[in-house]
């Protein structure tokens, strides 16, 4: 689908956010936060994640949980879950907003969040559990602990062994349960050559994803999802792609609404994702990084462009039975 240009005038502006306060009681080892560049970075497995969990962060993640919903008309899944379905990880929770929506929800279910940060709330439902667990490390859920369903958002750049996620799923999942993973694109594309134009936002999404590879954890996964869970056993995938643009340019409302946080989305995100690839990873300095951040944020903010990211939903059964047919 090609999305329609909107040609007429448009108020850019979209909300004022207000602050948010979390806590958690837990282990001081894993609140012994690293401070670098005016950010805080995660404790546990230090250095293993790129991007800060401070409060800005948080903020940016809830956002995107908006952003993804809202390609989906507001539903937290694809995957054609029971009403009662039972057990539910949320691999890599971060502020375990979609873990709450979802034990919210589905009330039958008792749903598990992990993530290396715990900055996820402590006034939850009472059907939702947050952990702090690397989910690179051998999972330990017994066979009677087998899940229904496994949801896996934006863990590109966190993962060194997809396949071995992909394989752990596929093992810690009950015969017909369900691995679903929802992904942007690593790029920045466009339909009517905009894109092109856009040389600071493609130099810099290339770098991004260079320094990625460089770190041994690749951003731009999304595409193969789909081949890489048939070719861990999974029957039944299926994949979505929505065309997620980058400011108010679509005509079509939903996606003009969508293009209006996906803005404030990417805006929110180039500092975090410069300094913590392109700075740390490529070695560039405190100076280069923020002109290359200001000539980013310019073409972000500029309305000739029509650039859009593509986001991948892709969802995958495990078979009842070994004898089941693909
Ligand atoms: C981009 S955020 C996505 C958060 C959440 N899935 C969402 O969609 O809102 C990636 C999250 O993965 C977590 N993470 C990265 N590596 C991890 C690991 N090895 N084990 C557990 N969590 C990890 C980070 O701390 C961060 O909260």
């Amino acid at each position: 689908m090609q999305l329609e240009i909107d040609t007429g005038e448009d108020n850019d502006s979209l909300f004022s956010e207000e602050g948010s306060t979390r806590s958690a009681s837990i282990a001081s080892s894993v609140l012994n936060y690293t401070y670098e560049n005016g950010r805080r970075y995660h404790a546990y497995r230090k250095g293993a994640y790129l991007l800060p969990n401070d409060e800005e962060e948080q903020d940016r993640l809830d956002l995107m949980h908006h952003i993804y919903r809202l390609c989906l008309d507001g539903k937290l899944h694809l995957a054609p879950l029971k009403p009662d379905v039972q057990r539910v990880l949320d691999i890599g929770t971060g502020t375990g907003i979609w873990a709450i929506d979802f034990a919210d929800e589905y009330t039958s279910a008792e749903v598990i969040g992990n993530d290396l940060s715990p900055t996820q709330p402590s006034w939850v439902p009472p059907n939702l559990k947050f952990y702090i667990d690397d989910i690179e490390a051998e999972w330990t859920y017994s066979p009677s602990e087998a899940f229904d369903y496994i949801h896996v958002r934006g863990m590109g750049g966190s993962i060194l062994d997809w396949n071995k996620l992909y394989q752990q799923s596929f093992k810690n999942l009950k015969p017909g349960g369900w691995l679903e993973l929802h992904e942007p694109e690593a790029m920045f594309r466009g339909d009517d050559g905009t894109e092109k134009a856009a040389e600071s936002v493609q130099q810099w999404q290339g770098l991004i994803n260079q320094a990625a590879r460089k770190f041994g954890k690749e951003l731009d996964r999304a595409p193969l999802h789909k081949q890489r869970l048939i070719d861990a056993g999974f029957i039944d995938v299926h994949e979505e792609i929505f065309k997620v643009p980058v400011g108010p340019w679509a005509k079509d409302p939903k996606y003009k609404l969508i293009g209006r946080y996906q803005r404030e989305h990417a805006v929110a995100g180039i500092e975090p994702y410069t300094l913590g690839f392109i700075v740390k990873i490529l070695g560039w300095s405190q100076e280069e990084a923020q002109i290359m951040i200001a000539n980013v944020l310019n073409e972000l903010k500029d309305r000739r462009l029509h650039l859009y990211v593509p986001f991948y939903y892709v969802y995958g059964r495990k078979p009842e039975s070994k004898s089941e047919p693909a």
